[in-house]
């Protein structure tokens, strides 16, 4: 496990690989699981801060008309000199070019930095800033005035994922890049050969397995905790594995300690389950109704078998120049083929399921954060938090599905809908989603998520190839329009 001092970050991005024909095997059914199984640590700063530059169309997003709608979730009224926030904060905010807070900022923080602290469980839709929200408060609490303060964790983050945690390092590192002797712990599973150090620093970020067994085997101190935040909470704290051990964890912890739980989904199921994990918790919360993102386009497109949406994928591709965009499926098997099978045509692509181990996933999604791979083919691992401001399409190849064991009809997972959708479209940026139905419950899947969020997704005829790369680059235009204009 390594502790790091800031650095700075790069961004990544540019022009999409091209992909093209196929043979016809059909991939084999393994769903894979939405949470973290494995492997090392190495964080890294990968945050691009607000860096609003898209590589395809030169798009300059007007956050400051967008901030200035009282109905964009990006809105501000105020600064982030009004919160009170320690002035070498403020020089990494503004070294990130955050001018102003957005909502979720605005509200959370007074509530997070007011003294007594008290829990928070807090919801935004996604790309909204949630991040900034909690490391701020978490830097703010932070003593690094003593040695003992500095190597002893004051602060623990727990992630469903090694790529969001790392992720979430990145931020600290910016976000913290002029706090003297700020030392961050990354604890997410090590590869198999390697030997885990104890974590002397002052923040920690992990998944609850790993973090779990850092405290048990004391090298992962708990006894000076002042802040649990869990970044996709309603995910950690639903799901058996996960839960179970975020529960085991908080119980390992001082009791005062200050809990939050942020998300951009929060179920009513599990939302009364928070309010218990975090009690007496003030609440920023909304309904499913106004979840989704003004910036993304939703589409949808009909295919007629498995076969047949592999050739659209390629057609897709062979007539799109996007930025970079991810593609969801539901199994590893099915995103080991479909990339083995572009991989043949000569195509760059990488790919990254909970199948491989922690340093080459490391591996996987830094080439596509620096651009180097365009198309990233992904399961539900990726589905949250994932925070890359180049992706402008996101293709939902299998509809999320809910996995009830015995249930009569398939049933849509909203909010893993939402969240992979909303891995485009950050902080303003437009994006386009694509998702590809091939029989008639997959159709029905795809109409309860249009209810559920009272949202509509539009159907791509792709009769006519032409006409689908008009409407997909006239949408990705419009919408780009649009957000500039802050509508
Ligand atoms: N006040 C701000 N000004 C400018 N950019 C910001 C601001 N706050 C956040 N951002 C940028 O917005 C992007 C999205 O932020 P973040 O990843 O925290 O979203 P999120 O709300 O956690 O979304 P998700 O629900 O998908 O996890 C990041 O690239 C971040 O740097
Ligand atoms: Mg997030």
């Amino acid at each position: 496990m390594s502790s790091e001092q800031p650095t700075e970050a790069p961004a990544g991005g540019s022009l999409a690989d091209r992909i093209t024909a196929v043979d016809g095997s059909k991939p084999a059914e393994n769903v894979e699981p939405a949470g973290d199984n494995g492997q090392t640590d190495g964080a890294a700063a990968q945050q691009g801060g607000s860096d609003l530059h898209e590589p395809d169309y030169t798009v300059e997003v007007k956050l400051s008309d967008l901030q200035a709608d009282p109905n964009n979730p990006l809105f501000s009224v105020k600064n982030f000199e009004d919160l009170g926030l320690d002035p070498r904060i403020l020089q990494g905010l503004s070294a990130m070019n955050f001018r102003k807070p957005s909502k979720i900022q605005e509200r959370a923080l007074p509530l997070l930095l007011h003294n007594p602290p008290k829990n928070l469980v807090g919801q935004s839709q996604s790309g909204t800033g949630k991040t900034a929200a909690f490391v701020l408060n978490v830097l703010s609490r932070l003593d690094l005035t003593t040695e003992q303060g500095q190597k002893t964790p004051q602060a623990l983050m727990l992630a469903p994922t090694r790529e969001l945690a790392r992720q979430i390092v990145g931020v600290i590192q910016v976000m913290g890049q002029f706090l003297d002797n700020l030392m961050i712990g990354t604890a997410v599973p090590a590869d198999s050969n390697a030997r885990p150090a104890k974590l002397e620093c002052s923040v920690v970020v992990g998944t609850p397995g790993t973090v779990m067994d850092m405290i048990k085997r004391r090298i992962l101190v708990a006894n000076k905790l002042k802040v649990l935040v869990l970044d996709e909470a309603d995910n950690m704290l639903d799901q058996q594995g996960l839960g179970d051990q975020c529960i085991r964890v908080k119980s390992l912890l001082p009791k005062d300690i200050q809990i939050v739980l942020f998300s951009a989904t929060f179920p009513d199921h599990v939302h009364n389950y928070a309010t218990k994990f975090a009690p007496g918790a003030n609440e920023i919360t909304l309904q499913h109704e106004e979840l989704t993102v003004e910036g993304i386009k939703q589409l949808y497109l009909d295919c007629s078998d498995e076969e047949d949406k592999y050739r659209t994928l390629v057609q897709l591709y062979g007539l799109l120049t996007v930025g970079s965009s991810i593609i969801f499926v539901k199994t590893r098997a099915s995103a080991q083929e479909i990339e083995k099978r572009m991989v043949v045509e000569g195509h760059t692509v990488a790919s990254l399921t909970g199948g491989i181990e922690g340093s080459q996933r490391d591996a996987v999604i830094d080439q596509f954060r620096a651009g180097q791979a365009k198309v990233l083919i992904t399961t539900n691992v990726l589905a949250r938090g994932i925070d890359v401001s180049t992706v402008s399409m996101v293709i939902n190849y299998d509809i999320p599905e809910i996995h009830q064991p015995g249930a009569r009809e398939r049933q849509a997972d909203f909010q893993t809908y939402l969240h992979r959708i909303g891995r485009t479209g950050r902080f303003g940026r437009v994006g386009v989603s694509i998702s590809f139905v091939s029989n008639r419950e997959e159709w029905n899947m795809l109409n309860q998520i249009q209810q559920y969020f009272s949202t509509s997704i539009q159907r791509i005829d792709t009769k006519d190839w032409d006409e689908v790369e008009d409407i997909i680059k006239k949408t990705i235009k419009n919408t780009r329009a649009q957000a500039q204009f802050g509508k």
